[in-house]
């Protein structure tokens, strides 16, 4: 066993070896000072008794619980009845009742890696702006400060990073002057991190004193709320309330004061927004019921026949999926915590890179590593009361996730060129629509200068034309 001195680094050791790890120290003797340090400080953060646990259950996904019967989730559908858009309008009225008294906190998950997009930035920096850019980030904090002034509301604005987004966020941030919001309502605060496997259960490496690390999931959320302080702050502030969404969907509407109302109508613990699947094997997660309680699966497990599967009308029966848009009760988050049962982890078997016994990189062809996540969904599963509500895909949800397919930039800079083409129609403007129903040229509305239609219908200037392009700021 090689020697260390600190009290705390001995017992670290001793549980490196004792986990079977102990190849992570085969180049200790070749490490100088800061190298031995660094890699002490990566293994300290290092659950071990974890790792080996989730390394002993490799290939069997702890939530694949067996004999689960999945049936229809009870979805509220989007009004389309006289009755139906009373009760929307009585739950908007509730929602910006507990907005305005300071109820509300947000969270922005923004802790993963966004390799599908190939970004070697934060996704929150990504450039979505039709026209001027800005970047998600921006365009969110937009959305936030109007949403303040509309209110006088504080509705502080928590975002989750990792270590491996969290530096480059702040400095984004600082150089942006947080896009103007006080930055005390702006919190960041790390999730924790996890190690990745090969077949053997071992922990890869990156170089001689790394260890390869990966966010450990948005489920992770939920402790580093805790650990962060930040569950403890909502509580002083007032806040009850938090509505959480994903840092991918600039068509986000944050805080939705009508979703909020339902939660708080319905008294539920948990509630989630739905859109209808536009085929039956998209990529999304779906909502279904078992045993009585709501929950989500991800598509990765569910057969194509289940995914496909319909009712006698012809509906799919899992036809509403998961936007990741959610509101928690602060109670139930804390309730979460307290239980002794935890968040079951998800396992992927990816392309890891690593350095081999020689210290060679090694680039894999074939996936070689096993990453754990746990996911914040499978909250779901301890809810008495989860409420889920369908939206429109168009007003809601246009996720940037990858350069190929449908969740592409290109496809989520439409859908937002589109929707505020619909808004300027609605105000009388006449915006010229293409064969496949979208907007010829190219629109951005800041949500300083209308957060919605009606808004935008309040300050769009009388004898407004659109020739093509049309930016409207503030
Ligand atoms: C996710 C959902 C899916 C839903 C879809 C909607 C999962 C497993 N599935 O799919 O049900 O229909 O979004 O767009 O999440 N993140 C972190 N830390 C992490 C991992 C992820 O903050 O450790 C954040 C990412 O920054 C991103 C979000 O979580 O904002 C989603 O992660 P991603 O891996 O892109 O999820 P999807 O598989 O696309």
């Amino acid at each position: 066993m090689i020697k260390v001195s600190g009290e705390r680094d001995q017992i670290n050791i001793a549980k490196v070896y004792k986990a079977g790890q102990d190849h992570i120290l085969r180049f200790w003797d070749e490490l100088d000072y800061d190298s031995r340090k660094k890699l002490l400080a990566q293994i300290d953060g290092i659950d071990f008794q974890l790792v080996t646990r989730l390394a002993k259950g490799l290939g069997s996904d702890e939530h694949k619980k067996p004999g689960r019967t999945l049936g229809r989730a009870a979805v509220v559908r989007a009004p389309q009845t006289p009755q139906e858009h009373q009760a929307r309008r009585v739950a908007l009225e509730e929602g910006e009742k507990a907005i305005r008294a300071g109820r509300v906190a947000l969270l922005t998950v923004a802790g993963g890696q966004s390799t599908r997009l190939g970004l070697d930035r934060p996704k929150g920096e990504f450039p979505i702006g039709p026209i001027t850019r800005k970047s998600l980030f921006q365009l969110f904090a937009e959305k936030i400060t109007a949403l303040r002034k509309r209110y006088g509301a504080q509705l502080p604005w928590y975002i989750m990073t990792s270590e491996a987004t969290d530096s480059a966020t702040r400095a984004f941030f600082e150089r942006n002057s947080y896009f103007g919001m006080p930055r005390s309502k702006t919190v960041f605060f790390k999730q924790r991190m996890l190690p990745a496997v090969d077949r053997r259960g071992k922990m890869l490496m990156t170089r001689k004193d790394e260890i390869f690390m990966s966010p450990d999931g948005h489920g992770g959320s939920l402790l580093a709320l805790q650990e962060s302080g930040a569950l403890a702050q909502m509580e002083e502030d007032g806040n009850d309330i938090l509505f959480y969404f994903q840092v991918d969907n600039p068509l986000v509407v944050v805080a939705d004061p009508a979703f909020i109302g339902h939660h708080l109508l319905e008294g539920a613990e948990v509630s989630c927004k739905a859109v209808r699947k536009t085929l039956p094997l998209e990529k999304v997660g779906v909502f279904a019921s078992v045993d009585g309680k709501t929950v989500v699966a991800e598509y990765s497990d569910l057969s194509e026949e289940q995914q496909e599967l319909q009712d006698e009308e012809g509906e799919l029966v899992f036809g509403f999926g998961n936007l990741a848009i959610h509101l928690f009760s602060v109670d139930f988050l804390k309730r979460v915590l307290a239980t002794e049962q935890k968040l079951p982890y998800h396992t992927s078997f990816k392309k890891t890179p690593h350095i081999d016994k020689n210290n060679h990189l090694v680039q894999p062809r074939k996936p070689n590593g096993y990453k754990f996540e746990t996911f914040v969904f499978n909250t779901l599963e301890f809810s008495e009361k989860t409420l889920v509500v369908e939206t429109l895909r168009a007003d809601e949800f246009a996720p940037v996730k990858s350069t190929t397919g449908a969740d592409t930039p290109e496809n989520a800079v439409r859908m937002l060129t589109n929707m505020w083409g619909r808004w300027l129609a609605a105000c009388g403007v006449h915006v010229p629509l293409d064969g496949k129903g979208d907007v010829q040229g190219v629109i951005e509305i800041s949500p300083l200068f209308a957060l919605d239609q009606a808004q935008l219908a309040e300050n769009v200037k009388a004898g407004t034309e659109f020739t093509g392009q049309l930016c409207l700021e503030p």
